[in-house]
């Protein structure tokens, strides 16, 4: 499913605009998902999840159900990170499944990017807390997170995605009345 570019202005530009030159001096563009990088979604995810990638059947339907709520990073030829968020059916809580950056890409300033513009998507939409688990040791995960504003809703949630899938969630309300 395409998406329309200007859904996705970033920093006050087009997202479909380049912002960052990748290591090869490719700029890469923020831009929603289309079918076509299904494939390249996949090796990403692969590669950034090696333990737990999604399969095949459920990236291909998290495109057909809401590939709007699919940013990737796109150098022209490969992704380089993308990020999944999902609102509630009560358009209350928006949770982020997924947020990645290919190693060689990491530093840099794109994981944030990714969910400032999440977050500036969200505030539009008056969506109210932001919500989204992640590993206890994930500490670059956690930081970001915490620049951003987000806060634990507790301590560690045991076995929460399954069997010692031990995670904390991290919320940010978004002050919407
Ligand atoms: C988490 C992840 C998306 C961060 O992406 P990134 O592009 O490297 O992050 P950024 O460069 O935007 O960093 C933003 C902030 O996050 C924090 N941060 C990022 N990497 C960090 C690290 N290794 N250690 C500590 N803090 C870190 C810093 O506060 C950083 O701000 P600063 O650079 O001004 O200090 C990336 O490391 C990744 O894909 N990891 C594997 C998948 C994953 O864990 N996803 C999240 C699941 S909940």
């Amino acid at each position: 499913m395409a998406v329309p570019e200007e859904r996705f202005p970033l920093l006050g530009r087009r997202a479909d605009q380049a912002f960052l030159a990748d290591s090869s001096d490719r700029p890469l563009t923020m831009r929603g998902v289309t079918d076509t990088d299904l494939p390249e979604l996949l090796r990403v995810d692969r590669e950034v999840f090696p333990e737990d990638p999604y399969p095949y059947f459920v990236l291909r339907q998290h495109i057909d159900v809401h590939g709007d709520r699919i940013l990737v990073l796109d150098d022209g030829e490969y992704l380089h990170g993308y990020v999944l968020f999902v609102t509630t059916s009560d358009g209350y809580v928006c949770w982020v499944l997924s947020l990645a950056v290919s190693a060689d890409q990491r530093g840099r300033g794109l994981g944030k990017r990714l969910m400032l513009e999440v977050l500036r998507q969200l505030r539009r939409e008056r969506v109210h807390e932001v919500r989204l688990t992640v590993e206890p040791t994930n500490a670059a995960a956690i930081t970001l997170y915490r620049t951003l504003g987000f806060g634990t809703d507790g301590g560690v949630h045991r076995d929460y995605l399954g069997p010692r899938e031990d995670r904390i969630i991290m919320v940010l309300g978004l002050g919407s009345a």
